[in-house]
C-alpha cells in the first residue's frame, strides 16, 4: 500500500533541441513516498528539503497526480511525502521530477492502469502550472528514461532515441535561481530563417549522432543558435564554462533547460571527470557557490 520512488533529475532542451529534446540523470533526483489510503483525494503530508506548499491543487506533484485521480473513479486515495533534492529553479528538471513522482508511485500501486505516455500527460498538467505552458522534455526523460524526443504535445507522442552505453554528463548548478517563466519571457517570438535552418540540422546531427553513437556528429550538432545567445547572459561565466569543458574533450556543453545549470556531454566517464576538474577550476574562483556531479545518462 506504500511505494518509495526515486524521481530523476532530467536535462531538457540539450542544446539544439529547444522544448522537444531531453536525458535523464541517473544520480540526481528527489525521494517520494505514495501511500494508498482510506481517505479519498490526494494528500500532501510532508515536505522536506525545499519551502513548497501543501495544497495539492498549488503544488507540482498534487497538481499531476488530482489529474490522474480525477481520470479513475476510485473509492480511496493517496498520501504524498515529498522529499525534495533538486533544487527548484536550478534547470535539472525540479518541477518535473515531483510532477512525474506522483503518478509514477500512483500508477505503481494501482497495477498499472495508465502506460508511459499516459503518464507524461498527467505530469504535464503539473509542470505546466510551473511553466506556464506544456512542453514534455523534461517530463519525458523522467518517465522514459534516456534521451528522448517529444516529436509532439498534441497529440502527445515521445520518441525513445537510442544514444551510445559510454555517455556521461557533467553538470554544474550554480547557486542562483532562475524560474523557467522568466527565462522564456527574455526569448524572441520569431526566428530568422538562417537561423532556423541551422537549427534543424543540429537537431537532426544530434538524433543521427545519438543513434549511431558517432561522436563526431554528437560534437558538430550540440550547438543553440537560437535559445542560447538570449538566456546564457543570465548565467554567470558561462562562455568561460563552456570554452573549459569543450578544451577538457567534452562533446559539447549548454545550458540545462532553462539555467542557471550547465551541462557537458562527454565520452566516458573518465573525461566526464576531466570535464568536471576544469569547470570547478573556473567556478570555484568565483565566489559563486555551486554543485558539480557526473551522472550516467540512463
Ligand atoms: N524547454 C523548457 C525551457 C525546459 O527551456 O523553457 C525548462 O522547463
Amino acid at each position: 500500500n506504500e511505494i518509495k520512488i526515486f524521481s530523476p533529475g532530467t536535462v531538457a532542451n540539450v542544446s539544439c533541441g529547444f522544448d522537444v529534446m531531453g536525458f535523464c540523470l541517473d544520480n540526481v533526483g528527489d525521494e517520494m513516498v505514495i501511500r494508498k489510503v482510506d481517505q479519498k483525494g490526494i494528500r500532501i503530508t510532508k515536505i522536506e528539503g525545499f519551502d513548497l506548499p501543501y495544497e495539492a491543487d498549488k503544488n507540482v506533484a498534487g497538481i499531476s497526480a488530482l489529474a490522474m485521480y480525477n481520470a479513475l473513479d476510485l473509492d480511496f486515495g493517496f498520501e504524498i511525502e515529498i522529499y525534495k533534492k533538486i533544487k527548484p529553479g536550478s534547470g535539472i528538471g525540479s518541477s518535473a521530477a515531483s510532477a512525474v513522482g506522483s503518478v509514477f508511485g500512483m500508477n505503481e500501486l494501482l497495477n498499472r492502469p495508465f502506460n508511459k505516455t499516459q503518464l507524461t500527460e498527467f505530469a504535464m498538467k503539473g509542470e505546466a502550472f510551473i511553466s506556464k505552458c506544456e512542453h514534455a522534455d523534461n517530463i519525458g526523460p523522467a518517465i522514459f528514461g534516456g534521451f528522448i524526443l517529444a516529436k509532439s504535445v498534441s497529440p502527445l507522442q515521445i520518441l525513445e532515441i537510442p544514444f551510445p552505453e559510454d555517455l556521461y554528463a557533467t553538470i554544474i548548478h550554480p547557486q542562483i535561481e532562475i524560474k523557467t517563466a522568466d527565462a522564456r519571457g527574455l526569448l524572441p517570438t520569431e526566428v530568422a530563417l538562417q537561423d532556423a535552418i541551422k537549427q534543424w540540422a543540429n537537431l537532426g546531427g544530434l538524433v543521427h549522432g545519438l543513434h549511431s553513437g558517432d561522436y563526431e556528429v554528437i560534437k558538430s550538432a550540440l550547438h543553440d543558435v537560437i535559445v542560447e545567445p538570449h538566456r546564457s547572459k543570465l548565467i554567470p561565466h558561462f562562455q568561460e564554462v563552456k570554452e573549459a569543458a569543450i578544451h577538457a574533450g567534452a562533446v559539447g556543453s549548454g545550458i540545462s533547460g532553462s539555467g542557471p545549470s550547465i551541462f557537458s556531454l562527454c565520452k566516458g566517464l573518465e573525461r566526464a571527470n576531466e570535464v568536471k576538474a576544469a569547470i570547478e577550476a573556473i567556478y570555484s574562483k568565483t565566489g559563486i557557490e555551486y554543485d558539480i556531479h557526473v551522472s550516467k545518462i540512463n
